[in-house]
């Protein structure tokens, strides 16, 4: 298979952590004889510094006509920088949300994996995630209250401030296909959150779920209302697989599942459309604080690179090939600083790429 990659290093460790992922997808590559070619294009601060813009049309031409997109982090420090001198629309997170819209990626996916070997860091008490929990949010990422008309005005004697919130039957039933096409690679289970016992949103969203899960007899589809989904994460993380749900509700619900792992160097992400097309990214930011210094874990962009592949190309071997490496090289007790404790080896980007080609 010949696959043509839109690669954004970034800013801070995006460089470092890529550059590991892509020493990956080459192994990949080399073992099942595919070829993947990349054209690496600026985003963010370093696209500002060439350019004066945090996306060129040239950079988003390129992203547009690739397979897919891998990308590290963008930004600097956002006291410090001059990039956040210059006015919201020429700043380097203005360069990411314009790629996601030019793109139409809808659908924001992060998954929430506990491994095993970094039970440590879970907060969770230790009877509530024996076994380990493996689910994957989903997100949708251009209707709701985000969306929304607002507006703020003087009623009476009092200011007034109203946002609205809509979605529509096309806008949900092209998530939820996503959604449960999703499902069908892993457990076969959706949890569909929403609150339908107040918003229409919610009803409208949860009759289309339904209709589509027509279509996928072998998903179990469960409904849950998000405040229960919210205890839910934290009083029994296990009996989820696929959480699908409108833009608010997973913005919320997906930073509380990233906590519930313990490790933000190792959760990946991925921001999908109808079709394969996907960009894939780790859920952390690009970390100045800790750039340039080669202690930076590169294993939630290397499991992103995964995603991609299980996605985005559909080589599901070849991704769990890369996650069973992972799992292997923490099982021998190799951390980057982030995760390292008592007893294990340290060891930096490079040497963890390295660990990880070799399996
Ligand atoms: P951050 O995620 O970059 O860092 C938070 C903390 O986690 C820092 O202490 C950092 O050293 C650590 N950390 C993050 N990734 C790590 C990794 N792979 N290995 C080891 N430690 C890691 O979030 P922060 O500090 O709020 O933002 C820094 C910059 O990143 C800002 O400019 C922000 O706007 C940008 N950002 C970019 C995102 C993107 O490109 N999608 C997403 C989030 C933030
Ligand atoms: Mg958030």
């Amino acid at each position: 298979m010949e696959k043509n990659i839109a690669v954004i290093k970034g800013d801070g460790i995006g460089p470092e952590i890529v550059t590991e992922a892509m020493k990956v997808l080459d192994a990949v590559a080399k073992k099942y004889n595919h070829k993947f070619n990349y054209t690496e294009i600026l985003m963010g601060g370093c696209s500002i510094d060439a350019y004066g813009v945090p996306l060129s049309d040239e950079a988003l031409k390129i992203a547009k006509k690739s397979d897919s997109v891998l990308l590290g982090a963008i930004g600097g420090n956002t006291t410090t920088s001059p990039w956040y001198k210059l006015e919201p629309s020429l700043r380097p997170e203005a360069g990411l949300l314009k790629i996601r819209k030019e793109l139409g990626l809808f659908a924001n996916l992060r998954p929430a994996y506990l491994y095993d070997e970094l039970k440590g860091a879970c907060p969770l008490k230790e009877e509530l995630t024996e076994g380990g929990f493996d689910m994957m949010i989903m997100r949708e990422l251009t209707g709701g209250l985000y969306f929304g008309e607002r507006s703020t005005e003087k009623e009476g004697d009092q200011m007034v401030a109203h946002d609205s919130m809509s979605y529509s039957e096309s806008e949900i039933r092209r998530i939820a296909k996503r959604g449960f096409d999703i499902a069908m690679k892993r457990n076969k289970k959706v949890t569909s959150v929403d609150k339908a016992n107040v918003l229409d949103t919610s009803r409208l969203w949860r009759k289309v779920v339904e209709e589509v899960a027509k279509e996928y007899p072998e998903v179990t589809l469960e409904h849950m209302l998000v405040d229960n989904c919210a205890m839910q994460l934290v009083r029994d993380p296990k009996q989820f697989d696929v959480i699908l749900t409108e833009n608010m509700f997973g913005d919320i619900l997906s930073d509380e599942a990233s906590m519930v792992t313990g490790s933000i160097g190792m959760l990946s992400s991925a921001s999908l459309r109808e079709d394969s097309f996907g960009m894939y990214e780790p859920s952390h930011g690009s970390a100045p604080d800790i750039a340039g210094q080669n202690i930076a874990n590169p294993i939630a962009t290397i499991l992103s690179a995964a995603m991609m592949l299980r996605y985005s190309f559909d080589l599901d071997q070849e991704a769990k090939d890369v996650e069973d490496a992972i799992e292997k090289v923490l099982k021998e007790g190799y951390r980057t600083t982030d995760i390292m404790s008592e007893g294990k080896t340290l060891v930096g980007t490079r040497e963890m790429g390295d660990l990880i080609v070799s399996h």
